[in-house]
């Protein structure tokens, strides 16, 4: 049975068409007091729960989800989190600090027999769950939205730690080159993008992260193409987080379309990482 958390009912739906698994019936209410409450009916013996916890409401609602199918009697608990909150903090990048990535997978471990989760920043993230954890990767899916008809196509990742996502995009889409620029973070929403010497030039240049949040990279990126004479501009994530202004930004930059998955629910979310999470269920 998949149980799903209010933030990812799309993802769920599809996951159970994708699996065959019934999907459960699942209410979310509040207290007077402000304080979120799950009712899940008949969660049977396998319960599935699927929430990306995009916020820190989501990540209580994961809690009472894990717990409400082990009270309802499911033996089993596989936790899906198709976007791992914290995940970024995944250090004390700074004294008195926590690991906050150690902190909440520990709490989500309490609750489940294993974890699958959707490209997290770092896979070492992992290895901060106390249950068996594992990574599945949904680059290649990233290719699907494209148009056919992209020009001389470079597929370059704004960092080097997302060139994979960008190589695995290009293979599927089945033409164009790869590169990378070189990122430097100066604050949560400013960043020094530095370009390589690819030639952008009239082409059509995809930009391909793991997650857009405040959208301040992706925008950097595009005004470097645009000095640099690049055609359209597509940019494409797995987790459209899309924080507060980032698609006027991206928008404002001139970007010709922006996708991203459905671990994050969003307009732009095109792709649906259900068939490769299913192959890890
Ligand atoms: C960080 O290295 C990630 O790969 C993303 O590039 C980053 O988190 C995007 O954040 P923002 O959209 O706020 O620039």
């Amino acid at each position: 049975m998949i149980i799903s958390g209010s933030n990812t009912q799309a993802l769920a739906a599809a996951l159970a068409a994708e699996t065959g698994q019934q999907l459960a019936s699942v209410e979310y209410e509040r207290f007077p007091d402000g304080e979120a409450m799950v009712r899940v009916e008949e969660p049977g013996d396998r319960a599935v729960v699927v929430a990306s916890t995009v916020s820190d409401e989501a990540h209580v609602e994961l809690l009472q989800l894990q717990d409400a199918v082990r009270e309802a009697g499911a033996s089993e608990v596989v936790t899906v989190l198709p976007y791992m909150g914290y995940a970024r903090q995944d250090r004390a990048f700074e004294t008195g600090e926590p690991v906050s990535a150690r902190a909440v997978a520990r709490a989500i471990s309490t609750g489940t027999d294993r974890v699958v989760t959707v490209n997290p920043h770092e896979e070492a993230v992992c290895d901060y769950f106390t249950v068996p954890a594992e990574s599945v990767d949904a680059a290649g899916l990233l290719a699907g939205p494209l148009p056919e008809d992209l020009h001389d196509p470079l597929f370059l990742s704004p960092d080097d730690g997302a060139i994979d996502l960008a190589v695995a995009a290009a293979e599927v889409y089945g033409r164009g080159e790869t590169d990378y620029f070189e990122k430097t973070r100066r604050s949560g929403t400013e960043v020094d993008i530095a370009p390589s010497d690819a030639d952008c030039a009239d082409r059509d240049v995809v930009l391909v992260d793991d997650i857009i949040a405040t959208g301040s990279t992706m925008s950097e990126s595009v005004a470097i193409l645009d000095e640099r004479g690049a055609d359209r501009v597509f940019v494409t994530c797995v987790h459209p987080l899309l924080a507060a202004s980032a698609h006027l930004k991206l928008a404002r930059a001139g970007v010709e379309a922006v996708y991203g998955t459905d671990t994050i629910e969003r307009q732009v979310s095109e792709v649906s990482v259900a068939p490769v999470v299913a192959d890890a269920l």
